[in-house]
């Protein structure tokens, strides 16, 4: 099933977090979803999203998590707290976690291990500089980011990952990935890791209701990541219902 995440960033972490799924509610009333929708507001704001969205079919991601369970960890958050906050995904490496917060290596591998401890599904984000795209080393780059993330990992015991493609470049600058580009990494990203049961690509970067189609219409591609066009409903209802624009219903 086509996955959609919406990821907040640092914003709408308070009262106005609900402002926006008030926004998104009528738009899952009395309709089932024929794909999931995941929202990843900032820490703060879990618990009280997730009492909003109990029962609506909208599900409940994170942004980051460590990998113990608890302890002396000051100003980090467990895999077990964000599961009773009623999360069912984490995004983990996500490329602004990797620039500002030296995220990659051994560390996020052991939190995608406990992601998946914790029956978290990671949905874990991988993807290359613009200076690397055009030295041709695109692949190179993703292909060690997908092995140093998974080093913890047996392939064959992983059920149910979710590998986000976000060229850095593409990331909030309005400047999308061409779709043959994207579909070529997906496709690339699918083989290298057909061990893994369940496995659904997506792909992130500047993603508007206006391109969706030209990505999600690829076949290696089974969903977006999409930031700032997540923070309106209009904007994120035209990306997750991109095929009722295309088929003029
Ligand atoms: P963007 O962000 O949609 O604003 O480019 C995507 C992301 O960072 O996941």
């Amino acid at each position: 099933m086509e996955l959609y995440a919406g990821n907040w960033k640092m914003n709408r972490g308070g009262r106005d977090s609900l402002d926006l799924v008030e926004d998104l509610l009528p738009r899952v009333k009395d309709k089932p979803l024929a794909c999931e929708v995941v929202l990843c507001p900032p820490a703060s704001a879990l618990f009280m999203v997730a009492e909003r969205v109990q029962g609506t079919g909208l599900q409940l991601g994170c942004q980051n998590i460590f990998y113990e369970e608890k302890g002396a960890y000051t100003g980090e958050i467990s895999p077990a707290f964000v599961r009773e906050a009623g999360c069912t995904y984490a995004i983990l490496g996500h490329s602004e976690r990797r620039m500002y917060f030296g995220e990659g290596g051994e560390a996020l591998a052991k939190k995608v291990e406990a992601a998946l401890q914790w029956d978290l599904t990671p949905i874990l984000c991988v993807g290359e500089k613009l200076e690397e795209r055009e030295k041709g080393e695109a692949w190179a780059v993703v292909e060690r980011q997908l092995k140093e993330a998974l080093q913890c990992c047996n392939h064959g015991d992983v059920q149910g990952l979710v590998v986000a493609y976000e060229p850095v470049w593409a990331i909030g600058t309005g400047l999308a990935a061409r779709p043959q580009d994207a579909q070529e990494m997906a496709e690339s990203i699918t083989k290298s890791l057909d061990g893994i049961k369940g496995l659904r690509v997506l792909y992130g970067g500047s993603v508007k209701p206006d391109n969706a189609g030209s990505f999600l219409g690829q076949n290696s591609i089974q969903g977006a990541l999409v930031g700032g066009a997540s923070l309106d409903a209009d904007s994120f209802w035209g990306i997750v219902d991109w095929q009722s624009k295309e088929t003029g219903s």
